[in-house]
């Protein structure tokens, strides 16, 4: 009997062994296999490709963002603004202060953009918020046509849409990445350009599939000044 009773009992014990285990795989499998990508600052990163991270904790943000379809942008309006593709764009709105570099002024609507009721659109993101001298490189616009007949001629911008190897491969970059380096500020939000809109900002290493077009172009660090004072 008190064999019996054992062998009773350690079946019992393994079959809650079992339960046990059994529960515990199941519950382990429903959690979903998902990276936080705030954790993106902790891998180490090639200083080059620093900046393509820079705004990658608002990509979720942009992933569930409605679309306002009736204040995007397009590439017309965008390249209309700008001498030639990858000029400095000038400032199409009225500035406060005539003097001084711009700096924290403009960073109020520039830095995250966001909709501004008196121009009626959204604030475009600038890739560059640590270059403060606004003013050094966007000038206010004065006229809308051109004070004299010159023979400068734009250059024509690369082409969109078309610079994919193969059907649905990820589009080569057409441009260059000086001073484009922060993907992030001009595909995505509200303000991105509607030919340039990116359905998939989530996946925030953009050049791990993206790579530039002309091999020949040379990716330009970042220059940072170094604080001369200190030594
Ligand atoms: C009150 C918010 C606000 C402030 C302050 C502001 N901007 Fe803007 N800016 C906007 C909005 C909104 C637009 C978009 C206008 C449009 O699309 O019609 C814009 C457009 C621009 C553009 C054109 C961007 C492009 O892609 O064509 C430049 C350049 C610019 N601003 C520079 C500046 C600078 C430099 C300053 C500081 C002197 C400044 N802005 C201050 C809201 C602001
Ligand atoms: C060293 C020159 C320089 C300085 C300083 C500078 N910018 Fe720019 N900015 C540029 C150039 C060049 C572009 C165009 C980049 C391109 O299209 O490749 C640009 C583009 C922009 C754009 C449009 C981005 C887009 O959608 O294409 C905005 C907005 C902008 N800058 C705002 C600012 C603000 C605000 C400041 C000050 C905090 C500033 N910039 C300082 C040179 C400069
Ligand atoms: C200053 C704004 C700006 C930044 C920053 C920028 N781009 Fe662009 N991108 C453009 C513009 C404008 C075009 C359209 C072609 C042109 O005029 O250069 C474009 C075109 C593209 C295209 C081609 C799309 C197509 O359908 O053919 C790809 C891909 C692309 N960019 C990827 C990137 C990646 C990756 C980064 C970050 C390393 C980046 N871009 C940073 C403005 C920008
Ligand atoms: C895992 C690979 C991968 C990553 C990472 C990635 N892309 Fe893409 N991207 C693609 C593919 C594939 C397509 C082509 C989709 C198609 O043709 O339907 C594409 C298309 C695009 C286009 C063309 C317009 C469109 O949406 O079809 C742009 C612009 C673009 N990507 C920009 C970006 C930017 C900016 C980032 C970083 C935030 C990024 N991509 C990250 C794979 C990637």
């Amino acid at each position: 009997m008190k064999k019996r009773l054992g062998i009773i009992s350690i079946l019992v014990l393994l079959f809650i062994g079992f339960l046990i285990n059994w529960t515990y795989s199941y519950y382990k499998g429903l959690e979903e296999a998902y990276i936080p990508i705030g954790d993106v600052k902790e891998i180490p990163i090639i200083p080059s490709e620093k900046k393509v991270f820079e705004r990658a904790e608002y990509a979720l943000d942009y992933l569930n963002m409605p679309r306002d379809e009736n204040h995007q942008r397009t590439l017309e309006t965008y390249y209309d603004n700008r001498a030639y593709p990858g000029a400095p764009p000038s400032i199409p709105h009225p500035v406060k202060e005539k003097l001084g570099m711009g700096g924290n002024v403009c960073l109020q609507c520039h830095q995250n953009g966001g909709f501004v009721e008196k121009f009626n659109a959204y604030a475009p993101v600038t890739p560059h918020p640590e270059m403060v001298n606004c003013k050094q490189c966007h000038a206010e616009q004065q006229t809308q046509t051109l004070f004299a007949a010159n023979n400068f001629y734009k250059k024509s911008a690369p082409e969109v849409g078309n610079n994919n190897a193969l059907p649905g491969s990820p589009p080569a970059i057409p441009h260059q990445l000086q001073m484009r380096e922060n993907c992030l500020s001009c595909h995505a939000g509200p303000a991105a350009v509607k030919e340039l809109w990116v359905d998939h900002p989530e996946r925030v290493n953009c050049r791990q599939c993206h790579v530039p077009l002309k091999q020949e172009i040379e990716n330009v660090e970042l220059f940072v000044r170094t604080n001369t004072n200190t030594q």
